[in-house]
């Protein structure tokens, strides 16, 4: 894609611009005035789960430094921050007893938002149940959607006075894949015993949590948030197009289009068939749908697929981006502005979309500190790169409203441990210590214009 030189301003007056963070991978202090477990904590216990052992305990240390980490969102030139809610943070057990200090807690980081001149944009869930609830099956369990129904409501009832712009799930299709089919995240499950019905709850909280966020949250805006990565087969061979087309429902379709009304996406994939006898969805279609006012699309790379009977269900593998030499970032992921921009396309053409918010991007590459200095000019690039996809998509019609950066510090980024950065801040830590990335000048600078 090519650069065009455009201010922040060309994306029109109202456009949103924030940065994205999350509760289990910013917070910290996860023991303190008595926040419960989440899955994380505990899975990060288990050997061999996260890199170098690391644990989520301390992170950002963002419970402790969230004045000065708004300071910088703020001198960044940002107008939005995106923030999750740490379910074991207000209830500890997951239900029942509230712990009224994790509730201050939200308070005061909306109230110092508000005071910055911030809009607050909150998302309910972001990947860290209450490890309480795990024990009793987690997201398998029928029991879930009571349970969330008690966190959505008590969320809504605290903040809805304070706070209007919502997100229900951060990327279902991340937590219930890796975390409960292929155990490389928290809870660590496997198994389509253990995938489908997390599918499925995943699928009705998020249309639930819509709907409550409706009733209780007066002039509330609702979204819930998708991954999608384009799915390119390796070769024009039919087995591939197939493959392609099979990791295309599952990595783009499978929880969107039951949210827009159209049920799962079951045709042409054996796999989704089960899952559509599996669950009875043809007695949910009303329930799974909810009239988001938008959706939020995150975006990190594109893939390429060949076919392969090996792997189970989706016969489907990656064609690794460094194995093509095409342009990657250090997690390996491909770095395709093009396919981007197509997929906000593809996305808006479901006609039923609302609006569209870009609620994460952003990349990892291996920063170097050196002399008080991270010049992540690699960093830079991508983002001039999207920017640019984005705008063309919304001058062909995408009404795109708001762009998220993910992120604004280095953080705790799951199985990755502290190695994977994508923060527009440096953070060293042992001392906790931040430093400002070139491109968070960069961010500043464009945003300025
Ligand atoms: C997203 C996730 C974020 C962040 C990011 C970078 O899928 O929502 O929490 O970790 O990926 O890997």
């Amino acid at each position: 894609m090519k650069l065009p030189v455009l201010p922040a301003s060309s994306f029109g007056k109202d456009f949103l611009w924030g940065v994205a963070t999350a509760a289990a991978q910013n917070e910290g202090a996860y023991n303190i005035d008595g926040r419960g477990l989440s899955i994380w904590d505990s899975f990060s216990r288990r050997k061999g789960k996260i890199q170098g052992g690391a644990k989520p305990y301390e992170a950002c240390d963002f419970y402790h430094r969230y004045k000065d980490d708004l300071m910088l969102v703020k001198a960044l030139g940002f107008s939005v921050f995106r923030f999750s809610i740490s379910w074991s943070r207000i209830l500890p057990d997951g239900m029942g007893r509230v712990n009224k200090e994790g509730i201050a807690f939200y308070h005061r980081l909306i109230d110092e938002c508000l005071a910055l001149g911030l809009t607050p944009f909150v998302t309910l869930y972001h990947w860290d149940l209450p490890q309480a609830l795990e024990k009793e099956g987690g997201w398998t369990s029928h029991s879930l959607l009571r349970w969330f129904t008690r966190f959505v409501t008590l969320c809504a009832e605290e903040y809805g006075d304070k706070v209007k712009h919502w997100i229900v799930l951060n990327e279902p299709m991340g937590f219930t894949s890796l975390g409960y089919m292929l155990g490389r995240h928290a809870p660590g499950r496997t198994g389509l015993n253990n995938f489908f019905p997390a599918i499925h709850n995943a699928v009705l909280a998020q249309a639930e949590g819509g709907r409550l966020l409706r009733h209780y949250v007066k002039d509330a805006y609702i979204g819930t948030t998708f991954s999608c990565s384009e799915v390119m087969p390796y070769t024009d061979k039919e087995d591939d197009i197939k493959a392609a087309q099979r990791m295309d429902i599952l990595l783009n379709r499978l929880f969107v289009e039951p949210a827009l009304g159209r049920g799962y996406p079951h045709n042409d994939f054996p796999l989704m068939d089960k899952l559509y006898l599996h669950t009875k969805a043809w007695k949910y279609t009303e329930r799974m749908q909810f009239n988001f006012d938008f959706i939020g699309i995150q975006n990190y790379f594109a893939l390429t697929v060949k076919h392969n009977p090996l792997i189970p269900y989706v016969q489907a593998s990656e064609i690794k981006a460094a194995s093509r030499k095409v342009p990657h970032t250090a997690m390996g992921w491909e770095i395709n502005a093009d396919s981007f921009y197509r997929m906000l396309k593809r996305f808006w053409m479901y006609g039923s979309v609302k609006e569209i918010i870009v609620s994460e991007n952003g990349a990892y590459f291996k920063d170097e500190l050196k002399n008080g200095v991270v010049n992540d000019v690699q960093r830079i690039d991508y983002f001039q790169q999207y920017l640019a996809a984005m705008y063309k998509a919304k001058q062909e019609g995408a009404n795109i409203k708001g762009y998220f950066t993910w992120t604004l510090t280095d953080n705790f980024e799951w199985a990755e441990g502290y190695k994977a950065r994508f923060g527009l801040v440096h953070i060293d830590f042992k001392t906790q210590l931040r430093t400002i990335k070139n491109s968070g000048y960069w961010w500043r600078d464009f945003l300025k214009q």
